[in-house]
């Protein structure tokens, strides 16, 4: 490859990112993520930078050693010294270089996990193989929110995340809002993030945690902050009692079945805290942590044959007639 094409990859992979708007550390939201943006630029052009010097001085000297053997120039000596040079000034300009990346981490650091001390959202994530768990604690218990696989936000609010984990490590990813911090099992740790837009943000978990490792995002909303506030009156209230009869039948699907034992449905007996809480799953954008678009045919799909999915999940296959399977789904829909 030649210096040319390097320079252009490089470009033609920024700009590739810089397209990508809803998963990218180059479309930073909030201070936080700005900061991480722009360390990203310094490793960057100080890549750049040596790429081009090394190759540079590696052309130069090949081309000096064919014009001294044309011209049999041997003059060992000198040479020696122009060695010591030559190692010298690149140990002292490496050093250089690691201290500025030394020096630019703290300040990141710095930026991303300095506490504030305004009013803050407090948002509690535990990580599962393969989902997330994401409350919203408060001091009453009818206030407390339990959702998956979706972290909502307002906008200009800073924003506290507690992780956990459930089993092994998982990695919260959130490119577009700040850095990346391990979920730990039996330890808590803390991330701040804040937005200054609102807008849809893709998440990834970014810490090798099992066979679907893959298939384990989220999708951060950050809403206005007037939308928010209903979406948060929304997300406290508790299920209904289905009216619809296709619905009701549905509702005592899922209560004589398997569903009941892993799901919680706040409102009903269903308390079960192994998977998802499914309270308002049909709200939700995706199925299976961002593995599939929320929708009826793929909802019928996931309960039907879940290991065809998302092989190695938690969740069983589950063997519904198609009346069960049509009931079920239309009690699922209720749950907004
Ligand atoms: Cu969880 Cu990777």
């Amino acid at each position: 490859m030649t210096r040319r094409h390097g320079a252009g990859t490089v470009l033609f992979l920024a700009a590739a990112c810089r397209g990508a708007k809803d998963q990218s550390v180059l479309e930073p939201n909030g201070v936080r993520a700005e900061s991480v943006e722009n360390l990203w630029w310094l490793a960057l052009a100080i890549a750049t930078l040596v790429f081009v010097a090394t190759t540079g001085a590696l052309g130069w000297a090949a081309w000096r050693a064919r014009q001294r053997e044309r011209r049999s120039e041997l003059r060992a000596t000198d040479e020696g010294r122009k060695m010591q040079v030559a190692v010298t000034s690149g140990v002292v300009a490496t050093v250089v270089l690691l201290l500025v990346f030394f020096g630019a981490d703290l300040v990141v650091g710095r930026t991303l996990r300095t506490p504030v001390e305004r009013d803050h959202l407090l948002v509690k994530v535990t990580g599962y193989q393969w989902w997330w768990k994401v409350e919203y604690p408060d001091s009453l218990p009818q206030a407390w929110i339990t959702d998956a696989n979706e972290i909502h936000v307002p906008v200009g609010k800073p924003v506290l995340v507690e992780l956990a984990s459930n089993d092994v490590i998982h990695s919260l990813w959130i490119p577009n809002l700040g850095g990346k911090k391990d979920l730990i099992p039996s330890y808590t740790d803390t991330l701040w993030f804040e937005a200054d837009r609102p807008g849809v943000y893709r998440s990834q978990c970014a810490e090798f945690c099992g066979h679907q490792h893959a298939k384990m995002a989220m999708h951060v909303v950050v809403h206005e902050p007037e939308e928010f506030i209903s979406w948060q009156a929304a997300a406290r209230r508790w299920a209904r009692t289905p009216t619809d009869t296709l619905a009701a039948r549905g509702q005592e699907v899922f209560m004589a079945g398997r569903c009941v034992l892993c799901h919680a449905i706040a409102g009903t007996p269903a308390g079960s805290r192994v998977g998802p809480d499914l309270t308002h799953v049909a709200s939700r954008r995706t199925l299976a942590a961002g593995t599939l678009p929320n929708t009826r045919g793929n909802l019928a799909a996931w309960i039907t044959d879940p290991q065809g999915i998302k092989p190695g999940a938690n969740m069983p296959p589950n063997a519904l007639s198609p009346a069960d399977l049509d009931a079920l789904l239309a009690y699922l829909g209720t749950l907004k």
